[in-house]
């Protein structure tokens, strides 16, 4: 997948030089080395280069980094987080790079990963809603072996669920108010698990002014409008997602389900946008898009992209018993390094030899 861990981990990279080029690998080297991409190749490329932070993509990089590929693309160095990755065969992914001492290493982002969002698709929890203390209850009382306690178990990501902070909303944001002039765009939704979709609407909704403002509902909020256990992502890490997007300026975080004439005065919107998705009415049953269509600052915006959250959890559905696999393999191996590393009393930046 490609989630906020990632953007945060891109963020870091970029910190460290001046330009940042991003290698992404195609499916077939991920289902050989990692298990089956949720995400295709072609929309991994796309929501890669969508990321704020990322200057360039380069298609279908070898899984193993190596020194041809750096230097083909210009890079001084290869960056990656503090975990231990390596090929089906047992390799660490990043030997060559490390032996040419070009290799540099950032922090994980604890608390989210793919295996985790993956396992809170297919068991259907709901303990990543945040609405105060009880959620800390629910996540003790549901332990399973996937979905929040996988990544508890993982040794790298370390904590059980991802804890934001007010320096991380900080790092993800640009901090820069509009500028007198600018037209100011505002959508609001769901923005639930990030994808092409929402990267395609958000290129074209930006493209009608120049302060594109973004509205994230509440997890109770989307839950009414959504039902099951949606959203997949929290609030908290919708924000961070929505931020990591290069078209967007700022995010109210929270915004009420009916926008109204006070959030249109206060932001100085000039026109609010909405896809091609249904929209639901409010509890009450009235149209939450009724007052900026009423002063003619309404307009409905084409994608051009039918992806949607629900599809992504019924690729996971469709596919169950290959992403519990995977999970299962992918813990594993990770056990097995992280004891190896432990035992021979190895750092991360060192090249690991496994077999
Ligand atoms: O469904 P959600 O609330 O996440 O959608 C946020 C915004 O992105 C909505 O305006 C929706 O219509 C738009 N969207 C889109 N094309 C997609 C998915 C979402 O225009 N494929």
């Amino acid at each position: 997948m490609v989630h906020f861990g990632h953007a945060n981990a891109l963020r870091q990279a970029k910190a460290l030089g001046d330009k940042l080029i991003v290698g992404v690998h195609n499916d077939d080297e991920i289902i050989k080395h990692k298990g089956p991409p949720v995400f295709t190749e072609e929309e991994r490329y796309k929501m890669v280069a969508g990321i704020k932070w990322v200057d360039e993509v380069v298609e279908g990089v070898p899984y193993v980094t190596n020194l041809e590929v750096l230097d083909k693309h210009d890079c001084d160095f290869c960056v990656h987080g503090d975990d231990i990755t390596m090929t089906a065969d047992g390799v660490d992914t990043y030997s060559f790079v490390k032996a040419a001492g070009r290799y540099q290493e950032i922090q994980r982002t604890a608390g989210v990963s793919t295996t985790d969002l993956v396992g809170r698709m297919l068991l259907l929890t709901r303990q990543h809603f945040r609405r105060g203390e009880f959620e800390y209850d629910v996540a003790k009382e549901h332990s399973s072996t996937m979905g929040q306690d996988s990544s508890a178990k993982s040794p790298w990501t370390g904590c059980s669920q991802f804890l934001p902070t007010t320096q991380k909303i900080i790092q993800f944001s640009d901090g820069k108010p509009p500028k007198p002039g600018d037209k100011i765009i505002y959508a609001a939704g769901a923005f639930d698990l990030f994808h092409v979709g929402h990267l395609d609407f958000l290129e074209k909704a930006r493209a009608k002014g120049d302060y594109l403002i973004i509205g994230l509902h509440t997890d109770p909020v989307v839950n009414r409008y959504q039902g099951s256990n949606y959203p997949i992502m929290n609030l908290h890490e919708r924000v961070l997602s929505v931020l990591a997007c290069k078209y967007v300026s700022e995010v109210v975080i929270g915004a009420p389900y009916i926008v109204t004439e006070d959030l249109l005065d206060h932001f100085k919107v000039d026109l609010v946008v909405h896809g091609k998705t249904p929209i639901a009415n409010d509890e009450n049953g009235l149209d939450p898009f009724a007052i900026p269509k009423r002063l003619g600052k309404f307009l409905i915006i084409e994608s051009g992209n039918d992806m949607t959250t629900k599809k992504i959890v019924e690729r996971i559905i469709t596919n169950r018993l290959k992403y519990e696999q995977r999970n299962l393999e992918k813990e594993k191996k990770e056990l097995q390094v992280w004891q190896y590393v432990q035992d021979n009393n190895l750092q991360s930046n060192q090249i690991i030899v496994k077999n």
